[in-house]
């Protein structure tokens, strides 16, 4: 018997649904639980794309609201006229780059948002008399920890918070939010802070995207610094079936850090991304790829190394990634050499600017 079968259907609303990691969520959860009601609300901002969850059209148990988390009468009305039982809540602007440009909209979406979100769901979830399993699941970063130098213990649960970008501490901010709210409120929630993602849906900007396309279009690849900063890599799949597990086994309050046990240097990575680009890319204008690569201004503020300890989502929930980086990388690479009609249009001329912005 499958899981789903053994479960009453839920009905949720995914935050951020049409981003990277939440349209994989949207993906995962519609295969896995066909019976739940799924409410993806997400405000469309330049990182979000409609696209992500074409192929899930048909679903009837799918519905999509264009609108913003800081919008309280939207989210009051989604609660109660869904019936809504949880959150899963992943929209925020996401990247450190542009964090640097314009911090605004990271406090407004990150911090007042899911200030707004909390607000909504205690509200009605004090009108649906305190159900028990009622949940707010809310998605962070293992990036809230700071940086570590190369002998530091990886990041666990208990790791003292030290962001260091205007990202960092808006996510910061948000979970401190998440925390307050279980222990004064008693709202069932459950946070998990996860190391970084790649895959499908990757909107272009972040690294691993960024540099395969520039490598298919002979571009320059901008590696920071010395490129010696170190980031642990998740599979997207992984970090979805890792919520799943923290859903529907973790323990209401408590926080859970989800990595890959994939410690990579950046120039590591870009090497290995460009020799699997030589291998896998029919015709490339610049071969081998690695005659591209460029080192660049570093990003002020950036931090040196992130590493996760996952012993506590293992040994409790029994959840461990099921993909390697080098079979990750390989899928995500095909992904991308398949799907050229997801990214180009997504190399608009606001694309184009900030690009110039940050690597000018
Ligand atoms: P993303 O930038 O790809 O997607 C964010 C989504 O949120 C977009 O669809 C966007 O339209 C939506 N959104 C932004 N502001 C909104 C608002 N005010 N109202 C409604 N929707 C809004 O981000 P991602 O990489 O998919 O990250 C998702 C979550 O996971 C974030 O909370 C992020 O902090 C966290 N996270 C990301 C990573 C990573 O490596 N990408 C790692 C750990 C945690
Ligand atoms: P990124 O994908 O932006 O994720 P994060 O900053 O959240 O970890 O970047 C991953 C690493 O790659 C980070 O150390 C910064 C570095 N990087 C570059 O060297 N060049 C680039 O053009 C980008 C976007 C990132």
């Amino acid at each position: 018997m499958q899981q789903s079968e053994l479960r009453e259907p839920r009905r949720i609303i995914v935050t951020g649904g049409a981003g990277f990691i939440g349209s994989n969520f949207v993906h995962h959860w519609c295969n896995q639980y066909p019976g739940d009601r799924l409410i993806v609300l997400d405000a469309l901002t330049y990182a979000g794309n409609r696209h992500n969850l074409s192929s899930l059209d048909g679903h009837t148990n799918l519905r999509f609201v264009q609108g913003d988390i800081c919008d309280r009468l939207l989210i009051d009305a989604l609660l109660q006229e869904e019936a809504i039982d949880m959150v899963v809540h992943f929209a925020a602007e996401s990247h450190v780059d542009r964090s640097i440009l314009g911090p605004g909209a990271f406090v407004q979406t990150n911090v007042v948002g899911t200030f707004t979100l909390l607000e909504a769901f205690r509200q009605h979830w004090n009108q649906a008399g305190q159900p028990t399993n009622y949940r707010f699941h809310h998605v962070s970063t293992d990036e809230v920890y700071g940086s570590l130098g190369p002998d530091d213990p990886a990041f666990s649960e208990t790791t003292p918070y030290a962001p260091n970008s205007p990202y960092s501490a808006s996510k910061a901010g948000s979970d401190h939010l998440v925390r307050a709210y279980y222990h004064t409120y008693g709202l069932p929630t459950l946070m998990t802070n996860c190391s970084n993602n790649y895959g499908p849906y990757h909107f272009p900007e972040k690294l691993i995207p960024l540099m395969g396309i520039n490598i298919l279009m002979g571009k320059p690849l901008p590696v920071y610094g010395d490129g010696q900063n170190v980031r642990d890599w998740l599979y997207v799949g992984d970090h979805c079936s890792a919520i799943d597990a923290v859903i529907h086994r973790g323990t209401v309050g408590e926080t859970y850090n989800i990595g890959g046990n994939n410690e990579v240097k950046n120039i590591d990575l870009v090497h290995l991304l460009c020799d699997l680009m030589d291998e896998l890319a029919p015709a490339l204008p610049v071969r081998p790829s690695r005659d591209l690569i460029t080192f660049v201004k570093d990003r002020p503020g950036h931090d040196r190394r992130y590493a996760i300890d996952a012993t506590k989502i293992k040994t409790e929930l029994g959840w461990t990634p099921a993909v390697t980086v080098e079979e990750g990388l390989r899928r995500t690479v095909q992904w991308y050499l398949t799907h050229q009609d997801w990214w180009q249009p997504l190399l608009s001329q606001e694309y184009q600017e900030y690009y110039r912005k940050v690597y000018a």
